[in-house]
């Protein structure tokens, strides 16, 4: 039934694609088998992981599928990014689906309902009565905003006390100026700001904070961000967002659309750029490998690369729900054959 659902909504224009899928998800219409085994779980940041496998930030961008979501089987879920203000984003049409490459190019401009809509999802889900999965959420500046750093530090105090976990977007393409944030003077007073914030609230003193990086930075500024993480004890760095650049290797005549491109090209650049901050961080900070993820191997890859916990989105619009367990259960099946007891041994070990 779920297939036959899949394969319906996959062959609609993706922006209507998606909105049918959190339809049904909030009708709780997709299950998944929910693979568990002790060799993928993790406790990280003071919570369990039964598993390494989350959800990406844009999917639930609005934190109203959350629960149906963790029932896929995902170990994770990060909803945003959220804004402080509702935006209606960029115009339509601003998902393009490049099927030959197994890829997506979006530039949907940080559409979503904003922090108070948001707040109150959160307040509903309650985390402390979720009988499993850690709830991130992800959040993001106002396209019109006059201070940026205002936004996050109003979307880190209404919406950090309601997650497990907090991602600070500053990689998203398709907001005019946000990657200048990655620039060392900005990230520098980015990161102190928000965790002068998080020392002065009591309900975010267990929430850890995440930044989100852009595969598009060049080796001075990964070596940048490697040490204002380390030198401020920054809690985890997700890598990465999607990608301004088009791959020759691109089949599809939408390569030259507008955007983030993600999917399986993305693969070996986000990987790359994962590997070098794990060695610059000497594996001292906890880092999200995402990017390209499609199966198990690939999932391994970023976990050998360095990533302590990884995430995918495209990949679970062109294979279904039914890659979650696919990829856990072929995880797990590789960590044995390697001769590994848990997930954390694999860590960093390729590099
Ligand atoms: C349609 C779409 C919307 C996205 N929206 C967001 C977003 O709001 N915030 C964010 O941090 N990343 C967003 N992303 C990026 C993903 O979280 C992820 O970093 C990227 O897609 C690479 O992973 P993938 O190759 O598995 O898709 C979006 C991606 C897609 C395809």
């Amino acid at each position: 039934m779920q297939n036959i659902f899949f394969q319906l909504i996959k062959n609609l224009p993706p922006e209507f694609s998606h909105y049918v899928t959190l339809q049904l998800l909030k009708l709780n219409l997709f299950t998944g088998n929910n693979f568990k085994d002790p060799i993928l779980h993790q406790h990280l940041f003071g919570f369990d992981f039964s598993n390494p496998l989350g959800l990406a930030a844009g999917f639930d961008k609005n934190a109203e599928v959350i629960k149906p979501l963790l029932n896929l089987g995902f170990g994770f879920i990060e909803a945003g990014t959220v804004t402080p203000k509702y935006q209606f984003g960029n115009e339509r049409p601003r998902i393009f689906r490049l099927k030959e490459d197994k890829a997506i190019i979006n530039h949907l401009g940080f559409n979503n309902k904003g922090t108070t809509f948001v707040k109150k999802k959160l307040k509903k889900l309650n985390l402390s009565s979720l009988s499993k999965g850690i709830v991130g959420i992800n959040i993001g500046k106002n396209k019109e905003t006059l201070n940026d750093i205002d936004d996050y530090t109003y979307c880190l105090q209404e919406l950090g006390p309601f997650a497990h976990y907090v991602t600070v977007n500053i990689s998203s393409p398709n907001t005019p100026g946000l990657r200048e944030l990655q620039n060392r003077g900005r990230i520098e007073k980015l990161v102190q700001t928000l965790q002068k914030k998080q020392e002065e609230m009591n309900s975010l003193e267990n929430t850890p904070i995440f930044f989100k990086i852009a595969p598009d930075i060049d080796e001075e500024q990964i070596r940048d961000i490697a040490l204002i993480s380390l030198a401020n004890n920054i809690d985890g760095l997700v890598i990465s967002n999607s990608t301004i650049e088009r791959f020759d290797t691109l089949k599809s005549n939408l390569n030259n659309e507008i955007g983030g491109l993600s999917g399986k090209p993305l693969f070996l650049k986000s990987t790359m750029i994962l590997r070098k901050m794990y060695t610059l961080t000497n594996g001292q900070i906890p880092l999200i490998g995402v990017g390209g993820i499609n199966n198990a191997l690939e999932c391994y890859e970023k976990i050998k690369s360095g990533a302590s916990l990884v995430q995918l989105y495209s990949a679970l619009t062109f294979e279904g729900p039914k890659i979650i367990n696919k990829i856990l259960i072929d995880l797990s099946n590789l960590l044995k054959t390697d001769g590994y007891k848990n997930i954390k041994e694999a860590i960093g070990k390729e590099i």
